[in-house]
């Protein structure tokens, strides 16, 4: 029988400081910046939850909400909120602080796709999860939503391929 983890086995925090040559000319942190953090503790998430290697499959949209500046601190935290067979959905929530205020800032949500590989780097089986607070269930249960449209942008991009 397959295993199943508690959505809390795969929680993952991260605190980063804003500095200066992360952002663009208006004291902003670069979009790119936040995406590479995000890939960073979506990876960690869904190792800790595959209890082995994983690659990035994909990304959803990401929306920025509001800016972050330098000097703030930036917060991720990561959770696997779904499983197939051997993919995981995570989900990476951002949230910058200012330091002086204690003031705190969506910078925003994402849903990323990772996929356990062997040594061989072939996709390997994944346990499924398990929600156990109202939003984990709520992540649970809008996932396969997700996974439809993922599934509809796959075969669109695949049509386009050489
Ligand atoms: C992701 C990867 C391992 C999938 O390999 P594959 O041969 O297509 O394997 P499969 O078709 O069996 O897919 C494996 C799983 O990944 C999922 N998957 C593959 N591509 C996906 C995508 N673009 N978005 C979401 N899920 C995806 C499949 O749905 C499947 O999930 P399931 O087992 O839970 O049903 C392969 O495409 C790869 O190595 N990509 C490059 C990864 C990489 O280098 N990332 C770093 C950034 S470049």
């Amino acid at each position: 029988m397959k295993t199943t983890l508690p959505m809390s086995y795969s929680k993952s925090i991260q605190t980063r400081l804003v500095l200066p040559p992360d952002t663009n000319h208006h004291q902003s942190i670069f979009g790119g910046k936040v995406l590479a953090y995000i890939d960073e503790i979506a990876a960690i998430a869904a190792m800790k939850h595959s209890q082995g290697e994983v690659v990035t499959a994909s990304f959803d949209s990401v929306d920025f909400v509001s800016p972050a500046y330098a000097g703030d601190m930036i917060e991720l935290e990561a959770v696997v909120s779904g499983t197939g067979r051997t993919s995981m959905e995570v989900y990476v929530r951002v949230v910058s602080r200012n330091v002086k205020t204690g003031a705190k800032k969506l910078t925003t949500e994402s849903f990323v796709t990772m996929v356990a590989i062997d040594e061989n780097g072939n996709p390997k089986e994944v346990p499924g999860v398990e929600p156990e607070t109202d939003f984990e269930r709520h992540l649970f249960e809008t996932g396969p939503i997700r996974q439809e449209h993922r599934k509809q942008k796959r075969v669109l991009s695949k049509n386009r391929r050489a």
